[in-house]
């Protein structure tokens, strides 16, 4: 069967990794960008702001499944749940008969009016047959843009200044995301579920420089720092002050507190392949950690 299926956040971390699995699978995607790149086979590219609801019917034309992804952690507001009622309202009219949700890990914990729980419940309830996926931190955070800036930070000054001391996280590679992703979209069997996303290792943030330093082929050392840190970066965003802060209390809370810590067989489960390690992760991401080399001009 030939199949449609929308992918909103279709540049981000998972968005990306997806595309060319469900491609691969032979079906045609629809991704979701406010910048489309040009088309390519079976890849449709479409204008698409979750700010602007004009541009939603023409991404969900005759698609048979939609992978939501709230835009990222500035989007974390109400308005954010109103918009995935409005597209899931305009999926159900053109006939998408499937919705996977990106989600977070823990939001199940959340109280009922967290933002992101809200988010779950709207896609819960919208009647239409859904799969919640709950990753924890993604590995790619590392060496891919992001708000934390870490990429750079490891890159400039050979270090990953953030809060954890030596909680364990398991960190969780947006590859084997997009692979629960693809299942889900594609085939029967995960209506109704949701999966708790996780790496095979939990590790602290002195192990997660000990992999990046064998990668890069340097020393990259860990340095804990405050809750600034984060705030800070959140900031530079251009986040308003108050969503700032509850973004740090979650992260904080994510990377001290061992909560994320927990290892599930989820992604091995829905695959059949085992989660990716870090060290795994991290041999493939070490191009994002070398420094720019300077061009030397002799004077003789
Ligand atoms: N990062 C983590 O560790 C982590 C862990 C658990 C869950 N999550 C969840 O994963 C999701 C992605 O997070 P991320 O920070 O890693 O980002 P990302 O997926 O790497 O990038 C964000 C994506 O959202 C799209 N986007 C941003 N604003 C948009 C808008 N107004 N309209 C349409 N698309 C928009 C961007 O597309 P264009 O710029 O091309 O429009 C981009 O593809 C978030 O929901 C986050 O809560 C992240």
């Amino acid at each position: 069967m030939n199949s449609t299926v929308l992918v909103t956040g279709a540049t981000g971390k998972t968005g990306r990794r997806l595309v060319p699995q469900l491609a691969a699978r032979g079906v045609t995607v629809r991704t979701a960008s406010r910048n489309p790149a040009p088309a390519d086979a079976h890849v449709e590219p479409v204008h698409f702001d979750w700010s602007d609801e004009s541009t939603y019917a023409a991404a969900l034309k005759e698609v048979d499944a939609v992978y939501v992804v709230t835009a990222n952690l500035s989007g974390i507001t109400t308005h954010q749940s109103q918009q995935v009622a409005s597209l899931l309202d305009a999926a159900a009219v053109a006939g998408a008969r499937r919705v996977v949700l990106l989600s977070a890990f823990g939001v199940d914990q959340a109280p009922a009016e967290d933002p992101l729980r809200r988010i779950e419940r709207v896609v819960e309830e919208a009647g239409m047959p859904s799969t919640i996926l709950r990753p924890g931190t993604f590995m790619q955070n590392f060496s891919e843009k992001h708000w934390s800036n870490l990429d750079a930070t490891i890159r400039e000054r050979d270090e990953i200044a953030m809060p954890g001391g030596d909680a364990l996280v398991s960190y969780v590679s947006t590859h084997d995301i997009a692979a629960v992703a693809a299942v889900a979209l594609t085939e029967d069997g995960h209506d109704g579920k949701a999966y708790s996303l996780t790496g095979r290792e939990a590790l602290t943030l002195a192990e997660v420089a000990h992999h990046i330093s064998v990668a890069a082929g340097r020393q990259v050392r860990y340095v804990e720092s405050g809750p600034q840190t984060i705030r800070d970066a959140l900031l530079a965003t251009g986040m308003p002050t108050d969503q700032a802060e509850y973004v740090t209390q979650l992260f904080v809370a994510a990377m001290t507190t061992g909560a994320f810590g927990v290892v599930t067989d989820d992604i091995a489960a829905v695959t059949g392949r085992p989660a990716t390690t870090f060290a795994e992760y991290a041999a493939g991401a070490a191009d994002a950690w070398r420094r720019p080399t300077t061009n030397h001009v002799s004077a003789t």
